[in-house]
């Protein structure tokens, strides 16, 4: 059996998971996440962050001793991400890699999401991709393995990282996305009017900062029995930019095969709106399972053996803390 070691740290999860180079199976996965470390904060500090990966990391590593004789490549989230944490996942990769004398993969962490969709499967091509993170929003466009263009991208706030910033504002906690999620639900998607960002563009883009500012003037003079109308109106707004954007994009190029990834393609809302749109083209939407949607090692694996099978390692000493992938 050879097993791919993948090791996730670019932001707030610390993970490992063990890939089989051959069925794809999952041998093991496991992660540690720091939400509650950062949730009094109403968002990541990194150093904070860095000091939990160095606990968390190695304890995990403990676990998959048994393994370490089945490894026969290292793949690391290497960009993008958190410098200081990144460089925890990458200093281990490369103490491993050298100790079992086995290949490193660097993964870029973007492409990582995308994979999620594949764990334990076949890839499918070609795929229209929408990115929603907390660091990113972008739909790409994906024609076979390393064949990844952007075709749009936010111009400031992500969509994830919107819903933080709004749960902060409401002191709700960290992450926003669940917790917003969850208090839209009871609200009145209508009540605050909030204008559509760039619906007036013909620029196909996504910006979130303006929608967050409006937010913040209506919470202003708002009692907090207003702010699950706040939050359904600022979800219902966050989510038809995203569709009036694609919706845009979709009238040049139809999509065949549509997948959402990313932490915030947990949001259910947004996953029954492009269901809509997705609909006039008869295409297939294609979701991650709900624990593989926010960051993972189990998607790093997925993508480092495709890496694996065509020989794209790197250089240990060329690896700076957080370097370019070699896709
Ligand atoms: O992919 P991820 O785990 O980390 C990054 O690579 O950024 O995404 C985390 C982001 C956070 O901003 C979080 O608030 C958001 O995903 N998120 C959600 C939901 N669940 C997580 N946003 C909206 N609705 C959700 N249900
Ligand atoms: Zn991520």
């Amino acid at each position: 059996m050879g097993l791919i070691l993948s090791i996730e740290s670019s932001c707030d999860d610390s993970s490992l998971a063990l890939t089989d180079i051959d069925t794809k199976k999952l041998v093991f996965h496991k992660k540690i996440s720091q939400e509650l470390e950062h949730s009094v904060y109403g968002g990541v500090v990194p150093e904070l962050a860095a000091r939990l990966h160095a606990e968390a990391l190695p304890k995990i590593l403990e676990e998959i001793k048994p393994y370490f004789g089945d490894i026969e490549a290292v793949a690391v989230t290497t960009s993008p991400g958190l410098a200081v944490t990144l460089v925890e996942g990458v200093v281990m990769a490369k103490a491993v890699a050298i100790a079992l004398d086995v290949p490193i993969i660097e993964v870029n962490h973007l492409v990582g999401h995308i994979y999620s969709l594949f764990i334990e499967k076949e890839a499918v091509y070609p795929l229209t991709i929408l990115l929603v993170s907390g660091g990113h929003t972008q739909v790409m466009q994906m024609r076979d393995f390393g064949e990844i263009t952007t075709v749009a991208k936010t111009m400031d706030d992500s969509f994830g990282e919107s819903f933080d910033k709004v749960a902060k504002m409401m002191s709700l906690g960290y992450p926003g996305g669940p917790l917003i999620e969850k208090l839209a639900k009871e609200g009145d998607r209508g009540r605050y009017n909030y204008t559509i960002p760039l619906s007036q563009s013909p620029k196909i883009a996504f910006s979130y900062s303006g929608l967050k500012n409006a937010v913040r003037l209506s919470l202003e003079n708002a009692t907090p029995e207003d702010y699950k109308d706040i939050a359904a109106s600022f979800e219902h707004i966050a989510t038809m930019h995203l569709v009036q954007k694609l919706k845009k994009y979709f009238k040049t190029n139809p999509p065949k095969n549509f997948a959402i990834v990313g932490g915030a393609s947990a949001n259910l809302y947004l996953r029954g709106k492009i269901e809509e749109l997705l609909k006039p083209f008869g295409a297939k939407l294609f979701l991650s399972e709900l624990s593989y949607c926010s960051d993972n090692a189990a998607m790093i694996g997925r993508v480092g053996v495709e890496m694996y099978k065509r020989g794209l390692f790197s250089d240990i000493d060329a690896i700076a803390s957080s370097p370019k992938s070699a896709l």
